[in-house]
Parts: C-alpha cells; sequence; structure tokens
C-alpha cells in the first residue's frame, strides 16, 4: 500500500512509498485511511529536524490528524465507523504520569508517537489501531473529523489554563491569542464558545484568518499595540520569542498564559528578564507551557467540533491534496491554514 513517509533525520526525504500492509501488532481495528492532516511537526519531520522510525526500518509512515473509517468489525466499533488516532503511548517503564493514563505528561521522554517518534503514523492507504487509543467520530462531523487531534491540543491547552485558575477567584473576559494557524483559530473557538471576547494577533493582512476571526465575534489584529485591553488569558501558538515576551508583559494580576507552539529554528531576542520576572511575580501571572492531549481531551475536542459552526469548520481546511502527490501539500501557500491529504487519491 502508499503511505506519506520520510527518513528521519534526513532533509527532503520526503516520499510516497510502498509499504507493507499495517501489521497486527499495530491493533485489532483495521481502518482505511481517509485523510491525514499536515501539520508544523510534519515540517519538522520533512526537515530532517526530527523524529525516528520504527525499529528495523528505514522510513517513517507520517501522518498523526487522522481521520478513518473501520474496515473490520472490531471491539464495538463498526464498518464504516469514522475513527480518529490518539497520537502518544506510554513509556514502557512506564513512569508515574503514563500509568495513570497521562501520557502526555510523560516524565521520562520515553514515550512512543505515531507518525513522530517510533511508531508509524496514519498517513497511509490502511493502518490498524488499538481499541483503546482509537477515538469514535461522530458520522454528523465527516471529514471535519480530522480536525479532532488538533483541537485536542486545545482542550488540553484550556484544560490547563482551568487548572491553574482553580488557585484563586478568575472570571476571565479577554482571550488573547497570538497566531491564526489552525492551532490559534481552534483556540479561538474554544475561547468563543466559552463566551469570552476574543482578540486574534497574526502577520496575515490578506486571506480567510481576518474573517475567520471576525466570523467568530472575534477582533483580529495585526499588531499588539491594537489591543486595547489587558488579556485575561493568552493563548500563544506563534512560539516567536517575541511574541511571547511581549504578550507575557500585557498579563494582568492573576493572568495566565498558555504556551503551545515552538519556533522552527533557532533564534535569540534581548530580553531584559529581570524586569519581565519582577512583573510577573508581583501579579501571580503564570506561563504555562503544553504539549499533546490525553485520551480526555480527544472527547473534549469531538464536543468542541460538534459544539461549532460546521461551515466555519469547513473553512480552515483550506486545501486538499492527493496522496500520490502529498508533497505539494508542503509548500507554503500564504492563503493556507490546513492542508490535508485525501489518502484514497
Ligand atoms: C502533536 C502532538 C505531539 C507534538 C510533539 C504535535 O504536532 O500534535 O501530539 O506531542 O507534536 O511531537
Amino acid at each position: 500500500m502508499r503511505a506519506m513517509t520520510v527518513v528521519p533525520g534526513k532533509a527532503d526525504s520526503a516520499a510516497v512509498s510502498e509499504v507493507a500492509e499495517p501489521p497486527s501488532t499495530d491493533g485489532s481495528i483495521l481502518v482505511e485511511g481517509v485523510l491525514a492532516g499536515i501539520c508544523g511537526t510534519d515540517h519538522e519531520l520533512v526537515g530532517g529536524h526530527f523524529g525516528t522510525g520504527r525499529s528495523g526500518t528505514d522510513r517513517l509512515v507520517i501522518g498523526h490528524e487522522s481521520l478513518g473509517r473501520v474496515l473490520e468489525p472490531a471491539a464495538g466499533f463498526r464498518v464504516g465507523d469514522l475513527v480518529t488516532g490518539i497520537v502518544r503511548r506510554p513509556d514502557p517503564v512506564p513512569c508515574p504520569a503514563c500509568a495513570r493514563g497521562e501520557w502526555d505528561f510523560c516524565r521520562n521522554g520515553q514515550y512512543t508517537e505515531r507518525g513522530i517518534t517510533g511508531m508509524d503514523g496514519y498517513g497511509s492507504e490502511r493502518w490498524r489501531i488499538d481499541p483503546y487509543y482509537a477515538v469514535p467520530v461522530p458520522a454528523e462531523l465527516g471529514l471535519l473529523g480530522v480536525l479532532v487531534e488538533p483541537a485536542s491540543i486545545l482542550t488540553k491547552a484550556w484544560d490547563q489554563v482551568d487548572q491553574v485558575a482553580a488557585r484563586s477567584w478568575f472570571q476571565p473576559e479577554h482571550v488573547l491569542v497570538t497566531g491564526a494557524g489552525p492551532i490559534g483559530l481552534l483556540a479561538a473557538l474554544i475561547a468563543a464558545q466559552r463566551g469570552y471576547t476574543v482578540h486574534v494577533l497574526d502577520r496575515a493582512t490578506e486571506g480567510p484568518k481576518p474573517r475567520l476571526v471576525r466570523d467568530l465575534g472575534g477582533q483580529y489584529l495585526t499588531d499588539l499595540s491594537e489591543l486595547d485591553v489587558a488579556p485575561d488569558v493568552v493563548i500563544e501558538a506563534t512560539g516567536a520569542g517575541q511574541v511571547v515576551v511581549d504578550s507575557a508583559r500585557l498579563l494582568p494580576p492573576g493572568g495566565v498564559m498558555c504556551l503551545t507552539g515552538i519556533a522552527p529554528g533557532p533564534a535569540s531576542i534581548e530580553v531584559q528578564l529581570d524586569a519581565l520576572v519582577r512583573q510577573l511575580v508581583v501579579r501571580n501571572a503564570v506561563l504555562v507551557g503544553s504539549v499533546n492531549a490525553a485520551k480526555r481531551h480527544y472527547a473534549d475536542a469531538v464536543d468542541v467540533l460538534l459544539a461549532a459552526d460546521p461551515a466555519w469548520l469547513g473553512r480552515l481546511i483550506t486545501r486538499t491534496v492527493p496522496l500520490s502527490n502529498w508533497t505539494s501539500g508542503l509548500v507554503r501557500d500564504p492563503a493556507d491554514i490546513k492542508v490535508v491529504v485525501d489518502l484514497q487519491a
């Protein structure tokens, strides 16, 4: 069967490869791949900066934002049911966090991730999955089910904000989201669903992003100076040091900023850290990093998508490329938000 592959650690090795059918050790559910989303992590894998393959093979099947259709009945799943696969698997020790299902908080770093580290992903014509890691996607979501995994990154991020918020009285009103890619827009969607006033910062002055933000009832900013309120919560999705520091400075007393993005390349900025530290301390402000997601965050993500306007969600998927030419989806177009690969084309 055909699959989206890279040679881990080798830049520009992305290809369509013939690979073996998925082994039964991957799980009892056989799935026909429908869509795989491409994200920043995939660009890093393609750039050779990141990733390890399944042992004994030199190519890694990538694709961790998945949507598939069950091909054979198994474990309560029926033929034709839509599923998405959880990305991370607990480390083998396991560490205390992984032992209680919190693999997203793995303490020893020996976890594996499908399509990223140590395990083949979901970017193939067929894949298998263990029922525990298969998330049912309601039929009404249809192809939008490919957004469950990226949305799980944000339901986890918002969970972090809520956990921090529980320390004292906290009633957020204004939420700043930095970055209007898929992660930032899904963060803004959740903020709007929660009834907060949403402000989204992005460099783009054209393309679909401003409208998408305004259709959530949010304010679209291309410069932080346009923000005339203090954001109680910041969801940071650019990973750009300057944006992080500038936004952190805006946090009011009790403010919370969740960092969800990392910058692709090495960069350095001059920061007067002592001044920033003083400000964070006297304001009880919190910067919290967040990566990956536990099983419950996927269920929350399904609920977020079900509650959203499907037409708005559909506008996040700006391009679909066929598996036969999936590498064309790696060429960045300024109008792109989420590019997905049609695994049967
Ligand atoms: C994925 C996460 C993963 C992270 C680091 C992200 O793109 O969505 O599930 O933990 O990359 O590998």
